[in-house]
């Protein structure tokens, strides 16, 4: 049984689909990595799930346990908002309060929405920062964001989205705004948390070496659709998708596009879609007549989805 189905999400803002009908499931306990390059989607479609864009129109479907979240009221969504869903954000120091203590942000989450005291609040923060690896958590309690460095801010905002035990965290590049020997504790912490509490995780990055080794299965998007899906390991060992290889950095330089950092496709995503064919087609090395037809997402092995017509 599956913890979130997500079927045909679609965002639009105005006239530009950030997402354009996407579709995956995740178990619970389960890690799932959301990898593409900046502007591909992936917040949009975190910010969907956890309604929080505001002047956006969402198509589709979005099962959450018994819960359609695309369909609930804001009082029903706020239940669940912290509580059974949390999102930890790339930057730590916009999403806590500049001019509250840290411990009482983390306590004010349980006081919400487990109904228990300010005391038991504190307590229990004070473990929360223990486990996050926040060291001197007495003192930590009762400073403010700018007191603390960016991991320490980040292990905060762990110990927020953590506090209810929610059955799903969604972490959006939570580790870009460190620096790399911070990421690996971070990324590190965020995976014993999950496999202690079984708790399902939806891990967005830019970088797919994040989630090598620290995510069961990869979903790839570009352009608002997800171009392939795969478990971690089979994407990693044979990537379907000459966008995944792209990434991977596996694909033969054709021309000095491919590297990490792709450039961005010419025209936006609206007239990429617009000419209805393959999304990726004018970046791919491989492009030729059968992409002018956009390639459903089909199964190219087991466990391994690609939207490519020549992906093996
Ligand atoms: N509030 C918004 N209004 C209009 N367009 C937006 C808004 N938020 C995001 N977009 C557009 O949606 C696309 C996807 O953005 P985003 O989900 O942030 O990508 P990613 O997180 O993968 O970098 C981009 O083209 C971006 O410009
Ligand atoms: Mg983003």
């Amino acid at each position: 049984m599956s913890l979130l189905e997500v079927r045909d999400l679609a965002v639009a803002f105005g006239r530009t689909r950030a997402v354009d009908g996407i579709s995956f499931t995740l178990s619970e306990g389960e890690t799932l990595g959301l990898v593409g390059e900046s502007g591909c989607g992936k917040s949009t479609t975190a910010l969907a799930l956890m309604r929080l864009l505001h002047g956006a129109e969402l198509h589709g479907s979005a099962i959450f346990g018994d819960c359609e979240l695309l369909r609930l009221g804001e009082t029903a969504m706020r239940a669940i908002r912290g509580a059974q869903m949390g999102m930890i954000f790339q930057d730590p120091g916009t999403a806590l309060h500049p001019l509250i203590r840290v411990g009482d942000q983390v306590s004010e989450v349980m006081r919400a929405h487990l109904g228990i005291s300010g005391e038991e609040a504190r307590a229990r923060s004070l473990e929360l920062f223990r486990k996050v690896g926040i060291a001197a958590p007495e003192q930590r309690l009762r400073a403010y964001p700018h007191e603390l460095s960016g991991g320490m801010c980040q292990r905060v905002m762990i110990a927020a989205a953590i506090a209810c035990s929610p059955r799903l965290l969604i972490a959006d590049e939570p580790t870009t705004a460190l620096d790399v020997t911070v990421q690996a504790q971070i990324l590190e912490l965020i995976r014993a948390i999950s496999r202690d509490a079984r708790m399902a995780v939806i891990l967005i990055t830019h970088d797919l070496g994040v989630v090598a080794g620290l995510t069961d299965r990869v979903a790839v998007m570009y352009a608002g659709r997800i171009v392939e899906v795969a478990t971690t390991d089979r994407l990693f060992a044979a990537p379907g998708h000459p966008y995944s290889r792209g990434l991977l950095g596996s694909l033969p330089k054709l021309d000095s596009g491919w590297n990490e950092e792709l450039p961005t496709i010419p025209g936006s995503i609206e007239t990429a879609a617009g000419a209805g064919g393959c999304r990726f087609a004018p970046r791919c090395p491989l492009a030729s007549e059968i992409c002018r037809n956009e390639p459903p997402l089909m199964a190219i092995g087991e466990g391994r989805f690609a939207a490519c017509w020549k992906a093996s």
